[in-house]
């Protein structure tokens, strides 16, 4: 049938008009903390919506492989919550919050079991409690799991729990912004797009829940899925809310360096937990020098580093990593706890690991800075809008132990979940000013109106090459002002942005979208990263080597009056009890 040439796919690429949705709690993403925030807010009571940019299903929570650590002490009975809550703190480098440290910690355990009651089918001792292996920088054996699938099987979980409950979710709509009351200043909502048709949405709600994961695709090499990219620290910046520690970058130390397509693809801890062996190109096994102890399963940060520090002096393997080998387990033990190493590695690169070493380097995996919150509610600095998972900061400080990032989504996705609905219940529906809600749809639509040439495909590529090369494992100013450079020219080249098409499953018009939340989170990262001339965790400056007590502050970024500012808060100190129970590695 004809159509006028700018009308495509059923939508003029100028129609202004929005469906409406109404909600007590609106969920922001379908990863593990949209997804138990969701269930914790149905529960309660509250009418809740779940929006999620991709299929549910599909977020970075799978991309936690080797496990969810709680202090269930099924291996080593000595395990306690003080002893996790210890490790957390010491190896986020005591930048964490105290009071979500010690939360976390007391919670993960119950919420671990009540995945299990929710139907997870985790692996067993035994004596058939639920398993528990190693991973570095935990004290003791902590990390439940499934095999190397412990994210997928939290997911799919939580989503039978979603949909067997009958809460309503909206897949393949991108949330674009979050609304206020302008009398109250409140969360009111948010404005969307559906993927599917192109039609505009606009969410009305009481409590708005961010739970969009990290931003991971601002790198070149991540283990990140196309998700991530940090719309949702981008709408809560937006917004008016603060954002914290966004230098915080996460290099796993072990991902896939070929075939080119699978670079940066996770090579799971569990690999060096179930005995994983690191040795560079003269055969050494190197990190005897970097951390005797502990070895591999030293804290990622110091692997990461340990791991480039081999590359850079010239002792990395032929495909420009290091060797991991997990081969003398033997192929029985291999298959079965780490059936998707094994299967990933013959799929991908044609290698049998229960046979022949893997070859591993660095790739960006978790971002421990984001949104900041409240510990007890993981409330916002903006009324009524919360945020749980990776886009929000305060727990994991300067380097995050791995497996912790999975209770985290269970613990302050319910806490946010329960403050969001019982909130909710105690006020009316704000309203949306019209006037914010036609620039919104302005602001939207202005791709396809763009007279410049600017493609987001490549201008995602040229981001995430930029902070590849800038603002990488090692950093240091020079570098970092040339990380800056860039993105200011970046930003002039984005007022082109173009998209092309009609609106329905137009990936040019929604990359258009997310290159703009890019580049803002990568400014508050390049700039917190010069901000802080010290060395701490994930967080490593050649031209300020060492760890600094002066620098025991969290650097806050915030919007003021147009402008990205920053300002340094002291980290509160732990209550004595807790304090005592701190205990450094020797
Ligand atoms: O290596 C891994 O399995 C990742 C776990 C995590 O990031 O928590």
């Amino acid at each position: 049938m004809w159509a006028p040439r700018h009308i495509k796919d059923g939508v003029d690429i100028s129609d202004r008009s929005y469906d409406e949705k109404v909600c007590d709690v609106l969920v922001l993403g379908a990863g593990g903390a949209g997804l138990r925030a969701a269930i914790e807010s149905h529960d309660r009571g509250a009418k809740t919506l779940v929006v999620c940019k991709s299929l549910l299903g599909k977020a970075h929570t799978v991309m936690a492989e080797g496990g969810i650590a709680a202090a269930l002490g099924n291996v080593d009975p000595k395990d306690s919550w003080e002893v996790h809550f210890s490790d957390t703190i010491v190896e986020g480098q005591h930048l964490s919050n105290w009071r979500m440290a010690e939360i976390f910690a007391k919670e993960a355990i119950e919420r671990v079991y009540e995945l299990e009651r929710y139907g997870a089918v985790f692996d067993r001792t035994p004596e058939g409690k639920i398993s528990q292996r190693a991973f570095g920088a935990h004290t003791y054996r902590r990390l439940c799991n499934i095999g190397d699938r412990t994210g997928l099987e939290l997911i799919r979980t939580l989503q039978d729990q979603l949909i067997a409950r009958g809460v309503p979710f909206m897949d393949e709509v991108m949330t674009t912004c979050v609304f206020r009351e302008s009398k109250t200043g409140r969360a009111a909502g948010a404005f969307g797009i559906d993927i599917k048709t192109g039609r505009l949405l606009l969410f009305r709600a009481k409590a708005v829940i961010l739970a969009t994961g990290g931003s991971g695709r601002v790198y070149q090499v991540t283990s990140n899925s196309y998700e991530s990219t940090g719309d949702g620290i981008g709408m809560a910046y937006r917004a008016g809310a603060e954002l914290m520690d966004m230098e915080m970058i996460q290099f796993h130390p072990t991902g896939m360096i070929y075939p080119p397509g699978v670079r940066g693809m996770l090579v799971t801890e569990a690999v060096r937990g179930e005995g994983g062996i690191l040795t560079n190109s003269n055969g050494e096994r190197f990190m005897s020098k970097y951390d005797p102890k502990r070895m591999e399963l030293s804290a990622r940060d110091v692997v990461a580093r340990s791991i480039y520090a081999e590359i850079m002096a010239g002792r990395g393997s032929k495909g420009g990593g290091v060797y991991l080998d997990i081969s003398h387990r033997g192929a029985d033990y291999i298959k079965k706890k780490l059936p998707s190493m094994y299967d990933q590695f013959l799929a991908f690169a044609d290698i049998d690991i229960t046979k022949d070493k893997m070859e591993v380097a660095p790739t960006v995996h978790y971002q421990m800075g984001g949104v900041r919150v409240d510990p007890e509610t993981a409330e916002t600095s903006v009324k009524m809008l919360f945020a749980a998972g990776e886009v929000a900061s305060g727990l994991h400080g300067a380097n995050r132990l791995g497996g912790n990032s999975l209770s985290d989504i269970l613990v302050f996705g319910k806490r946010a979940g329960a403050a969001a609905a019982e909130r909710a219940a105690a006020i009316d529906l704000p309203s949306v000013d019209g006037g914010e809600i036609e620039d919104e749809i302005s602001r939207v639509l202005s791709p396809f109106s763009s007279v410049g040439g600017a493609n987001p495909f490549h201008m995602k590529e040229e981001i995430a090459s930029n902070m590849w090369m800038h603002v990488g494992i090692v950093r240091k100013a020079e570098d970092l002002e040339a990380g800056l450079a860039e993105l200011e020219r970046l930003r002039e080249e984005a007022k082109g942005l173009k998209a092309v098409g009609g609106r329905a499953y137009n990936q040019s018009w929604t990359d258009s979208l997310q290159v703009l939340d890019m580049l803002t989170v990568c400014e508050a990262m390049i700039r917190s990263a010069l901000e802080r001339k010290e060395s701490r965790g994930a967080h490593t400056r050649s031209d300020f080597p060492a760890k600094d007590p002066k620098w025991l502050v969290n650097i806050i970024t915030v919007q003021e009056n147009g402008k990205m500012v920053r300002r340094m808060v002291p980290v509160p100190a732990p209550p004595p009890e807790l304090q005592n129970l701190i205990k450094e590695d020797d």
